[in-house]
């Protein structure tokens, strides 16, 4: 467990707006800060960072929360993988009241130790190309020839393994590196019990995360040798995870960021050709098919993508498979086809900027010319392959989750083969309702078989805790009830009244906690009976503390329960809790709960003010206090009675039926006082 004095200092430095600002694009918004979210792909941005809380919510997806959940949320990072990151981002010390297990301990210096000895190669064959003989005279003359300009084979840490058989090996075991991790990097091979080094005599291109760090390398032979392999690549290890890195993202994400769109070629050539004539917005997937991860990974700096294409490229179908997957991730592809013969890094050579600018602006084609572009031209009369074209291209459409989208797109699939709108529009709908029905008859068949492995009966699933609707009628509970909740308790699909309750005296604690209220003094029984109630000051946790704690209720939402204790301990030790408290708390659920709270009364348009946060019912806040724990005291009343009744319409044989009479009796006495006093706060 990370110690919670480290916990403290992660979130006392931790800037959200610092945090959020490395995958969104953040504009001023007033005192706010405003960009789109990265978890939906939307035009209009609706993600917003409240630097004063401390906190972010989206929108559009309802998510929100603080620095370390919106990791957790963009990142998939765990509670402790969050904290670890900001703490390497903040330089902060991480102490631990454990020690990590081994195998945590093993995994991260793993890690460690394959970075460390990386870098050290990539510094050791950049010497090599820039200060050896041999590397000078073979691979930075290739580079030269091959047109790649000084300054740009420096920026991208190009190199030269020298042609020794284990030079490089040798000279890392002197540095002291292990040869174990020497060869979890695929530097070092072992045959025989002989060392060898694995990029020997080839130039080098490292291979950077997203940070700047070299987590592998491309080796690209100098020989013409067709039987050789053109391109050697570091082995899949702790730190190289081919799926999820896109060559050159850490030089191209500002530029992606800039343009809003990234451009995807095929290999490390291209990437520096492209940044070398000034178009910096480039990646490549480097010679395996584009993965989901990796167009996560660009979907972080932008929604667009456009994917470049070799003339002769003989991948051309099979990259259609990508860009549905694109499509699916939710972003734009558009897709541009440079002249037979020529590749992005042979054609970026020979123009200038403007003129690769240009032939990449007037050749990109949506996917959907694209497509019917490909296969018209093998399609040519036939009218079963020109139908299946379509077919093809309706399959694509059918992926994007955005409706719009989808409009837009069969509006114009449309027009090109003459076909009528709705039509399209009807065989799109045709096919996601096919893959919906099948999508839930997987997600049921999983279902069984995770419930047959936990030796579960299928179809026995808990009943969620209801709240039936009263059957008798002397208080009507749906009057007090904000409108859009009696509305609830009247459709077929009943909600949870406690619950409700329980959010909104949490609601109340939170944005108004420390507030001060003037309310009548209690009396205790037993006083003088003459004595007068007296207006006294308290604040709001005071009194909501009170009005429960002499009931004797804890809620039956655990986080809620949790919440209500931390504020109960807390004012027993004279701390009145503000907001804050639970907006940087260390339990991920309470912080996420608090942050909907806080957040989800207003509209995107009240972010923009200063007084976001402010409330404006003051003025009868004490009032709708009591009478919201009023009400609440009522409905669990209520829901006592019932249970009676249940009780008493299904007495067994020697069961107390005086008892449960006895009991019922009390109880309605009770929900007339609570009725009493909800009518004197009322009015
Ligand atoms: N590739 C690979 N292994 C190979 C061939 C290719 O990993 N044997 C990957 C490399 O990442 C390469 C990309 O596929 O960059 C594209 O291949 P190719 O176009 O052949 O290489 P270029 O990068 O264009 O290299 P060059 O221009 O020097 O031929
Ligand atoms: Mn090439």
């Amino acid at each position: 467990m990370i110690l919670r004095e480290t916990i403290d200092e992660i979130y006392q430095t931790a800037r959200v707006e610092e945090v959020v600002g490395e995958f969104v694009v953040l504009k001023k918004a007033g005192s706010n800060f405003k960009g789109k979210s990265p978890f939906v792909d939307e035009r209009t941005p609706s993600f917003m960072v409240s630097p004063a809380k401390q906190i972010w919510k989206c929108f559009s997806t309802g998510k929100g929360g603080n620095v370390v959940s919106f990791l957790m949320e963009v990142e998939h990072f765990s509670y402790v993988e969050a904290l670890k990151w900001l703490a390497n981002k903040y330089n902060i010390e991480i102490k631990e009241d454990r020690q990590r297990t081994p195998e945590e301990v093993a995994e991260q210096s793993v890690r460690e130790n394959l970075s460390v000895i990386n870098t050290f190669a990539a510094e050791t064959f950049m010497e090599n190309l820039h200060e050896h003989p041999k590397g000078k005279a073979i691979g930075l003359s290739y580079f030269l020839e091959r047109g790649f300009r000084e300054d740009i084979i420096k920026k991208f840490q190009l190199g030269y393994c020298l042609d020794e058989s284990e030079g490089f090996t040798r000279k890392a075991i002197q540095k002291g590196y292990k040869l174990d991790f020497l060869v979890k990097t695929g530097l070092t091979k072992v045959k025989d019990d002989r060392t060898f080094d694995f990029f020997r005599g080839r130039v080098m291109f490292p291979i950077h995360s997203v940070a700047g760090k070299v987590l592998g390398f491309g080796g690209r032979t100098l020989k013409a040798d067709k039987k050789i392999a053109k391109y050697y690549n570091s082995p899949e290890s702790e730190l190289y995870n081919k799926s999820q890195i896109l060559y050159g993202l850490f030089f191209a994400k500002n530029a992606i960021i800039k343009h809003d769109n990234c451009f995807l070629v095929e290999g490390y050539t291209d990437v520096i050709s492209m940044h070398q004539s000034g178009v910096e917005n480039v990646v490549a997937s480097s010679g395996t098919s584009l993965t989901v991860d990796q167009i996560k990974l660009i979907k972080r700096y932008s929604d667009n993508i456009t994917i470049l294409f070799d003339g002769d490229a003989a991948g051309i179908k099979a990259s259609f498979r990508g860009i549905d997957m694109i499509l699916k991730e939710g972003l734009n592809v558009k897709v541009v086809l440079f002249p037979d013969g020529e590749d992005p890094d042979s054609f970026a050579k020979k123009s200038t900027t403007e003129e690769l600018q240009t032939y990449i602006d007037s050749n990109a084609k949506d996917f959907i010319v694209f497509k019917s572009d490909v296969l018209l031209a093998d399609a040519g009369d036939d009218p079963l392959k020109k139908a299946q074209l379509i077919n093809d291209i309706v399959g694509s459409i059918a992926v994007i989750d955005d409706a719009i989208k989808r409009q837009v797109y069969a509006q114009e699939c449309a027009s090109i083969f003459d076909i009528a709108e709705p039509t399209i529009l009807q065989e799109v709908n045709r096919v996601r309702q096919k893959k919906k029905e099948e999508q839930v008859k997987q997600d049921e068949r999983q279902k069984r078989m995770e419930m047959r492995q936990k030796g579960q009966a299928p179809g026995v699933t808990a009943k969620p805790a209801e709240m039936d609707r009263p059957p008798d009628e002397d208080i009507p509970i749906e009057a007090l009830l904000p409108p859009e909740l009696a509305a609830a308790v009247q459709a077929p699909q009943k909600t949870n009244l406690i619950e409700y309750y329980e959010r909104y005296i949490i609601e109340i604690l939170l944005k108004f906690g420390i507030y001060v209220v003037n309310t009548e003094s209690q009396i205790d029984e037993g006083a003088e009976a003459e004595a007068e109630p007296e207006q006294v000051e308290v604040s709001v946790i005071e009194l909501v503390l009170y009005e429960l704690n002499r009931d004797n209720i804890s809620f039956e939402n655990k986080i809620y329960d949790l919440i209500l204790k931390e504020y109960k301990e807390g004012f027993e030790n004279d701390v009145l809790y503000m907001d804050e408290h639970f907006l940087k708390h260390p339990e991920i659920e309470v912080c996420r709960e608090a942050v909907d709270l806080i957040t989800e009364k207003y509209e995107l348009s009240d972010w923009h003010g200063q007084n976001v946060f402010v409330p404006d019912k003051l003025k009868n806040l004490e009032r709708d206090i009591l009478s919201a724990i009023y009400t609440f005291k009522t409905v669990k009343v209520k829901n006592e009675v019932l249970q009676l009744q249940e009780q008493l319409d299904n007495i067994k044989e020697g069961e107390d039926f005086a008892e449960i009479m006895k009991q019922q009796r009390a109880l309605d006495k009770v929900r007339m006082l609570l009725a009493d006093k909800l009518g004197r706060v009322i009015t």
